[in-house]
C-alpha cells in the first residue's frame, strides 16, 4: 500500500539507539501484520492494578500500531482480542472486555476515519451481547466507504471453530448441488474463513513471552513468520513493531523450497 514518506518520517523521528531507520527495507514490509495482544493481565498486576486496566492501558497500544502500520502502508492488520476459550474468565472482565471493545470502536471512529481505516471483524459476532453488537454494526456502516489498509479485528474467535464452518458450509453446497466435490480445493476453504479475500499474514506478533498459538488463525498462518516479544502488550509501541519487522526482513523464508540465496 501507498505511503507517505513525510508522515512516516514524522510518526518515527527519534528512534531508540538500537534501531536504524535506514535499515528497514519499505519493498519488504509485510503486506498483513497480525499482533496477538498478550499480556494485559500481567501487564496491570505487576503494577498492583485490577487486570481490567490492563485492557484499558493495551488500548493505547492497539490505537499506536494501528498509526504505525498505516504510516508503513501495511496493507492488512489484525489483531486478536477475544478468543473463543476467552469465555471461560471471570464474568466480571469478560463484561468489562465486552463494554471496552464498543467504547473502543465508538471513541476510535475519528482515527479510522482520518486514516481512512476498514475494518472488519473475524468471528462469531452474533454470539456476542447486543449492546457490542449494536456498536459493531454502527461501527461497520460508519466505516464501510473507507479504502485503506484492513484492520481485522478477531472478537469470539477461534481457529478451530473457523474450520467446521467453512467444512460445514462446503458440506452444504455439496449437498445443494452447487459444488462438486472434485473442485473442493485449498481456495474453496480459504473463501469461506472469515479472512475470505485478505492475503494471510506474513508476520504474526505475540507479546509477553508465550510461544504458542492459542487458536488463533490455523489455517492462514501455514508460512507465516513468528516474532515473540517479553513485553506485555500495554507495553509494545511502534518501535518494537520496527524490532519485529526488521527481524522479519532478516529471515529465509524458503517455503519448503531452497533459499534464493543458494
Ligand atoms: C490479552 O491479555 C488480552 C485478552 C486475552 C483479552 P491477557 O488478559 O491474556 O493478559 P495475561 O496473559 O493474563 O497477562
Ligand atoms: C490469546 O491470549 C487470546 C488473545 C490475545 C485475545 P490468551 O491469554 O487467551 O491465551 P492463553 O490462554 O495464554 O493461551
Ligand atoms: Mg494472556
Amino acid at each position: 500500500m501507498q505511503y507517505d514518506a513525510d508522515k512516516l518520517m514524522e510518526y518515527f523521528s527519534e528512534a531508540p539507539a538500537d534501531i536504524d531507520m535506514a535499515e528497514l527495507d519499505m519493498e519488504r514490509i509485510p503486506h498483513h501484520i497480525s499482533c496477538i495482544m498478550d499480556g494485559n493481565g500481567r501487564w496491570a498486576t505487576s503494577r498492583g492494578l485490577a487486570r481490567t486496566e490492563g485492557h484499558k492501558a493495551g488500548i493505547v497500544s492497539l490505537r499506536e500500531i494501528i498509526t504505525a502500520c498505516v504510516r508503513l502502508g501495511v496493507d492488512v492488520m489484525s489483531a486478536y482480542a477475544f478468543s473463543t476459550e476467552n469465555w471461560n474468565r471471570p464474568q466480571h472482565e469478560v463484561n468489562v472486555l465486552m463494554h471496552l471493545f464498543a467504547k473502543t470502536f465508538i471513541d476510535e471512529l475519528p482515527l479510522l476515519k482520518r486514516e481512512n481505516v476498514r475494518v472488519v471483524f473475524l468471528g462469531d459476532i452474533d454470539a456476542l451481547p447486543k449492546k457490542t453488537r449494536d456498536v459493531f454494526e454502527y461501527g461497520l456502516k460508519e466505516c464501510a466507504g473507507h479504502t485503506g489498509m484492513v484492520l481485522a479485528l478477531a472478537v469470539n474467535y477461534g481457529g478451530r471453530a473457523e474450520i467446521v464452518r467453512a467444512a460445514r458450509d462446503i458440506a452444504r453446497s455439496v449437498a445443494d448441488g452447487s459444488l462438486d466435490i472434485d473442485d473442493i480445493d485449498e481456495s474453496a476453504v480459504a473463501e469461506r474463513l472469515y479472512t475470505s479475500g485478505l492475503p494471510d499474514p506474513e508476520l504474526v506478533i505475540r507479546t509477553s513471552g508465550e510461544i504458542r498459538v492459542s487458536n488463533y488463525l490455523l489455517w492462514q498462518i501455514a508460512y507465516a513468520e513468528f516474532y515473540i516479544t517479553d513485553t506485555y502488550w500495554p507495553d509494545f509501541d511502534r518501535w518494537g513493531l520496527v524490532r519485529a519487522i526488521l527481524s522479519f526482513q532478516g529471515r529465509d523464508r524458503r517455503f519448503g523450497g531452497l533459499s534464493a540465496a543458494k
